[in-house]
């Protein structure tokens, strides 16, 4: 599979696609911006800090945005496939249901059962398959069944989606001395970063934050935020008094 090369990511085609996202029927909310307090996220550090709010949107992250492009994207009526372990499935499935689309999630058989459950009751197909053999289901469902693979992360309209919530960031604070995403595949991370830096912010420091081990832990259970707040804290004390972004710090999955 071609990875997505960053020559392809201009300003105009992420400008465009965050109009798509923003007039999508999805209902993709622009989420708020809420300064830092002791009370939502206890970090001893003096820095100006915001915290982007995604989990408050309908699927519960951002992920919404990218699937509400990449959707718009596709031809409507298709048969798709993706692999996911929540999040991203949770919005594919939603969009399979609202733009009448068939579709599949390929899980981890780690992922909890209640998230394949509410996958399902989109009307969508499940599999439930060792973390090892994800890619081979999928790629036999596009030989085989003839779907269409939608990228959880490696996907330009997927990243472009994401790009608009590193907009909305910069209409909130123009130029940020840092911005901190929570990062797996890389797809948010892609996708803010492009925004902010084609958006002409190059003082802007964007890190990409994982819980520690998580590499190593990739293949057993879920990410837990106790590690992801201990790593944020140790960037922030780094860059005190900066001024910092923190985007989608806790989504529901964590
Ligand atoms: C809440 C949350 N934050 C961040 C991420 C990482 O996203 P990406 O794979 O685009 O890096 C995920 C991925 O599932 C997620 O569910």
């Amino acid at each position: 599979m071609d990875m997505v090369s960053a020559d392809l990511v201009t300003l105009n085609l992420l400008r465009e696609a965050m109009e798509t996202v923003k007039s999508s029927p999805l209902g993709v909310i622009k989420t708020p911006m809420i300064p830092w307090c002791q009370t939502t996220l206890p970090l001893e550090i003096s820095c100006n800090i915001y915290i982007k709010l995604e989990n408050m949107q309908k699927t519960g992250s951002f992920k919404i945005r990218g699937v509400a492009n990449q959707f718009a994207r596709r031809p409507s009526g298709g048969h798709f496939v993706t692999m996911s372990a929540g999040n991203y499935g949770k919005s594919f499935a939603y969009a399979s249901k609202h733009f009448g689309s068939k579709g599949k999630v390929v899980m981890p058989e780690t992922a909890p059962v209640s998230r394949s459950t509410l996958i399902q009751s989109f009307g969508v197909e499940v599999e439930r398959v060792p973390t090892s053999s994800l890619m081979s289901v999928v790629n036999r469902c596009v030989q085989e069944d003839s779907m269409t693979f939608l990228h959880s992360y490696d996907d330009l309209d997927l990243i472009a989606g994401h790009a608009s919530l590193g907009f909305e960031v910069l209409e909130v604070m123009p130029e940020p001395d840092v911005v901190v995403v929570c990062c797996g595949g890389g797809g948010l991370l892609a996708g803010v970063a492009a925004a902010i830096k084609l958006s002409g912010c190059d003082k802007t420091r964007i890190y990409g934050v994982e819980p520690e081990g998580v590499s190593l832990r990739r293949n057993q259970s879920a990410w837990t935020p106790r590690a992801l707040h201990q790593d944020l804290h140790r960037l922030l004390q780094a860059h005190s008094p900066l001024s910092c972004v923190s985007a989608t710090l806790r989504g529901s999955s964590l």
